[in-house]
């Protein structure tokens, strides 16, 4: 059976480990060429490595999200693979430490905003004026930009992060209403907590203080995987009329 985005070609950033990483599997199991993308070398070669085991196409690529000419290159690499851009997932980011704002380090909060917002921002931007070259696949060209809870409601526990995710957020209302008619849909995933290093602190095993944990309608942590299964789902022509919008996958954390 033809999987969901069979013949697309796929980048995801923050390929190296986690969701990024869930998601470039998931999009080669269903169908598509993957470019990973990841600041970690190894970690994206090694992404590429396992679709290759299980039978699918990909190939790495490092990349700091944080340096325009490095994201240009990112874009140009994998055209120059696969002939053409259909579906990004800008996933790569960072949590930075947990502190409320007066005590909070500037150069702590220059990185945040580097990596979650001008990251994202510049990766768009690249892959949107590919994307502007190309005929639109049915169902359109995509994007996904990893969010997150934190970009819908607040978490005092990490401000840097929660204005970094809701800039997030309000990048992919603004470029989908932007490419919408021109044949980009632009949405964001926003998931609450998810098994994966970075979400240690707010993990029911944490022993970090109750305050920096979230109440949740399901009681389990998500899976890297239970994201993956919605960025690609997001990406695939099954979801042509959705456009702009955050979709929490938080097991309903904000319910
Ligand atoms: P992770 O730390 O496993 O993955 C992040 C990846 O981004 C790493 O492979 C890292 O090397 C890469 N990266 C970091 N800075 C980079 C840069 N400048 N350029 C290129 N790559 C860079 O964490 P996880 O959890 O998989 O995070 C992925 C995304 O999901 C992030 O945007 C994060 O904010 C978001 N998120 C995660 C949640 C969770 O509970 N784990 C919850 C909500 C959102």
């Amino acid at each position: 059976m033809a999987g969901i985005v069979e013949g697309k070609v796929a980048l995801v950033t923050g390929a190296g480990s986690g969701i990024g990483r869930a998601t470039a599997l998931e999009f080669a199991r269903q169908g598509a060429r993957v470019v990973a993308a990841d600041i970690v070398t190894e970690s994206a070669v090694e992404t590429a490595r396992l679709i290759q085991a299980e039978g699918g196409e990909a190939a790495s690529v490092h990349v700091d999200v944080t340096d325009e000419a490095a994201v240009a290159a990112m874009v140009e690499f994998t055209v120059s693979e696969y002939g053409r851009l259909d579906c990004a997932h800008n996933n790569a980011g960072i949590l930075g430490p947990l502190s409320d704002i007066a005590n909070y380090p500037r150069e702590e909060y220059d990185r945040v905003m580097a990596v979650n917002v001008t990251g994202t921002w510049l990766c768009l931007q690249a892959e949107v004026r590919q994307m502007l070259t190309q005929e639109p696949p049915v169902g359109g060209h995509t994007i996904v930009n990893t969010a997150s809870v934190a970009g819908l409601v607040t978490n005092h526990t990490i401000p840097a992060y929660t204005v970094s995710k809701h800039a997030v957020v309000g990048l992919t209302s603004s470029a989908a209403q932007s490419y919408g008619n021109q044949g980009i849909r632009v949405n964001a995933v926003c998931p609450g907590t998810i098994e994966t290093a970075m979400s240690l602190p707010f993990r029911s095993e944490s022993a970090a203080p109750s305050p920096t944990r979230i109440r949740q309608a399901i009681d389990r942590n998500g899976l890297p995987e239970d994201v993956a299964t919605l960025v690609v789902w997001l990406s695939s022509s099954a979801s042509s009329f959705i456009t702009g919008t955050p979709v929490r996958v938080d097991g309903g954390a904000l319910s």
